[in-house]
């Protein structure tokens, strides 16, 4: 039976190669890693915009040190999301499922060792360029201008480790997570080297700020987005134990990714001087991503329908349902803020922010908790430590940006509001301070979160006492050779 509604039993644990420990098709150390040093920079990033808040707040808490001035902070806490948390997470999760979804390992085991290492040291020499104020002015290409070469070098690598097993596959067709996965890859390189060498070199004033506006949003669109998609749409079958409700929406959001992401970065600049044709090309491209988007969110939602509930026992699928849910709520805002009507209001103020958290936080970094609760124990091969730090670290953090979005969201529309009428920006600044004081509380209950997570991630892999026995991979583990594609 041919399907390509779901990963194949490879994906589900087929070791087509060989069971012994350094044949294996999964090399779990390298997953492990990579989840060990996202946890790590998430950890930075997020003291930092904790500390940030608090900059906002008038409350710095290191006045009059240099490398640690707050505009230096903010572009930390950015750049350790961006580089550090996310891609670490999504390098994790390709160590897991390219192999299971093409039955084939990666190039080289040395080749991820040096990936480790290096996209780390790049990770840790941006950190250290950031505090000794070497930025670059590229909204998330902030990384020194020495680093960015070596960003390049990396992507190749990466390109290289997980091409091979792509290639090599005798599947007969692509499951979807492979189609967004291979595309992503390549535009990452191609994003990066737009955002960080043709502003800088290439393309002076006005017109590096569109290259700019697109370079951020690409970063999100063509790296973040595809990785996210290919992500839930390998997991959540798993988790459901049932294939995805529709593998030709799936392709129609890969195409329509495709097709319209890259027009929309202007959409930063709406109001700007860039020529109102280019304005209103990013308004159009961006309104037809929203369907690409609702398409990811319908398939998510039907796949779920008559597992409801999973919601109850299933903690990582709850966060994927959440994640779904604050992605619909996203597109359903980008309706709006895309406009220019509603530009006049929201632009330049905290209602960016309060949306930036949302799909940041809110979606991509929901769906990497949830791929967390899913995989730490098959990876360290023990049961959490508690279930009870699970439930925890869910409700905080899910409370937390809840009321993180809906107040940024609130103080952003007051302040657009007022800019309109020309109040004066001390009387708005004013307004938005007791909005300030609750994001900085709704960021405490985050890092109380997150610290749950941490803590149960450690115990569980030095003193959780009870095995973990896997239900999701290992009763495949001992059909042959045979790589198909077929349901979970
Ligand atoms: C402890 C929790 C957090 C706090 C207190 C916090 C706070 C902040 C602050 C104060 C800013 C600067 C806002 C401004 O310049 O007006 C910011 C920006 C940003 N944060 Fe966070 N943050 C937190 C967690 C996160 C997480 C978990 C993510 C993503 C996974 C994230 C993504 C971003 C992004 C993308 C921006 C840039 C927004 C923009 O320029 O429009 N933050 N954050």
């Amino acid at each position: 039976m041919t399907r390509i509604d779901s990963p194949s039993p490879a994906a589900a644990g087929v070791n087509p190669v060989s069971t012994s420990p350094t044949g294996r098709l999964v090399n779990t150390t390298l997953v492990k890693c990579h989840l060990v040093a996202a946890v790590f920079w998430f950890t930075i990033a997020l003291f930092a915009g904790l500390f940030y808040s608090l900059q906002l707040l008038q409350h710095w808490p290191l006045p009059k040190i240099a490398v640690l001035s707050p505009g230096r902070i903010r572009m930390i806490h950015t750049n350790l999301i961006a580089f550090g948390w996310l891609t670490n997470a999504f390098l994790a999760m390709l160590y897991w499922t390219v192999p299971r979804l093409t039955g084939k390992r990666v190039a080289h085991n040395v080749l991820g060792w040096a990936i480790w290492v290096a996209w780390n040291a790049i990770i840790l020499a941006t950190y250290i360029g950031l505090h000794l104020g070497q930025a670059q002015a590229v909204e998330w290409g902030e990384t020194p201008v020495w680093i960015d070469p070596v960003v390049v070098a990396g992507a190749i690598l990466v390109w290289i480790q997980f091409y091979t097993p792509i290639v090599r596959s005798t599947e007969k067709a692509m499951y979807v997570s492979l189609w967004y996965f291979t595309a992503g890859f390549i535009w990452l390189g191609l994003t990066y080297i737009m955002g960080n060498f043709f502003p800088e070199y290439l393309v002076a004033g006005s017109a590096a700020g569109p290259l700019l506006g697109l370079y951020i949003h690409d970063l999100v669109g063509l790296w973040v987005t595809p990785m996210g998609w290919g992500m839930m749409y390998f997991f959540v079958p798993i988790l459901l134990k049932k294939p995805i409700w529709s593998h030709a929406l799936s392709l129609v959001g890969f195409w329509g990714l495709a097709f319209f992401y890259p027009l929309q970065g202007l959409h930063h600049f709406l109001g700007s001087p860039v020529p109102m044709f280019a304005q209103y090309s990013a308004v159009v491209s961006t309104i037809a991503i929203e369907i690409v988007v609702t398409t990811v969110v319908i398939n998510f939602f039907m796949t779920w329908r008559g597992s409801e509930g999973a919601l109850k026992n299933n903690i990582a699928i709850r966060w994927f349902w959440v994640g779904a849910l604050n992605y619909a709520i996203t597109c359903f805002q980008c309706a709006f803020q895309v406009t220019l009507t509603f530009q006049q209001v929201i632009h330049f103020t905290d209602w960016v922010v309060g949306h930036a958290h949302l799909v940041m936080f809110g979606v991509f970094s929901f769906w990497i908790f949830g791929m967390i609760e899913h995989l730490w124990p098959k990876l360290v091969g023990r049961d959490w430590w508690s279930v009870s730090l699970n439930r925890w670290q869910f409700w905080l953090i899910t409370i937390g940006l809840g009321a993180m979005f809906l107040t940024l969201t609130a103080s952003g529309i007051a302040e657009g509001f007022m800019a309109m009428q020309l109040s004066p920006r001390e009387s708005i600044l004013e307004m938005v301070r007791p909005f300030w004081i609750v994001r900085t509380i709704t960021g405490l209950a985050i890092i109380s979160g997150f610290g749950c997570l941490v803590v149960n991630m450690v115990m569980t892999a030095c003193v959780a006492k009870t095995k973990h026995i896997d239900v999701d991979y290992e009763p495949y583990e001992p059909i042959e050779n045979e790589v198909t594609v077929g349901t979970v």
